[in-house]
């Protein structure tokens, strides 16, 4: 049902354009407490649309972004993988960030670095991307160790206070990874 609006494919995972379907399973995990555990607070439905609209958005208007990911065998949503460009400035901004957010359902299962390493071949390679970046507040280890599998390097000087936190937030401190062009691992 999916391929023919595939855009990256990778053994388990479709990664495509948003479709209407997407939102209600979008909203279950975005008021998942486990799921937004590294973010301020899950989201009410009305956010999760409104979210949905502007990833939904950015990607038509880019012709890249953050894909849906669903589950090749069962057609279901599992979330998003993809590029998105930091609207906030930051030492390392303008930059392009892989970025990823699965349903606790499909989670230490591989399907996020899967359809990240796919991701990262479409930046370097299609898109001619010279570096990608992925960051992270500290404590988010789940995250930072799918950073860890893809090959991308931290350097604590490159850490940074989210500009987006109130200061002193205790989700403010974030990590930077990074992954130039050729250094992709397989
Ligand atoms: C981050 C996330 C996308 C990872 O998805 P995933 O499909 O489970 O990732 P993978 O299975 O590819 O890899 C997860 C790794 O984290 C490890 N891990 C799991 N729980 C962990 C923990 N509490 N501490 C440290 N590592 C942990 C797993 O063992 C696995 O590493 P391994 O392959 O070396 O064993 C998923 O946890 C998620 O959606 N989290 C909530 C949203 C989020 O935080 N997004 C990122 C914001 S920057």
């Amino acid at each position: 049902m999916g391929a023919q609006t595939e855009i990256i494919g990778t053994p388990r995972l479709i990664l495509r354009a948003w479709r209407e379907s997407d939102r209600e399973p979008f909203r279950r995990m975005n008021a998942d407490p486990r799921v937004m555990e590294f973010f301020p607070k899950p989201l009410s439905a009305a956010e999760s649309d409104d979210l949905a609209e502007r990833i939904g958005g950015a990607l038509k208007r880019r012709g890249f972004g953050l894909f849906a990911a669903e589950v090749r065998e069962s057609g279901a949503f599992a979330g998003f993988i993809g590029l998105s460009v930091p609207s906030f400035q930051a030492h390392f901004t303008p930059c392009v960030e892989i970025g990823w957010r699965l349903d606790s359902a499909y989670w230490n299962q591989g399907l996020a670095t899967e359809g990240a390493r796919a991701v990262l071949g479409y930046g370097f390679g299609t898109l001619a991307m010279e570096e990608i970046v992925s960051f992270t507040t500290a404590a988010n280890l789940r995250s930072r160790r799918v950073m860890e599998k893809l090959g991308m390097t931290h350097d604590p000087a490159d850490d940074f206070d989210h500009p987006g936190l109130p200061k002193g937030h205790p989700l403010e401190r974030h990590v930077l990874y990074r992954l130039r062009r050729g250094l992709t691992v397989h």
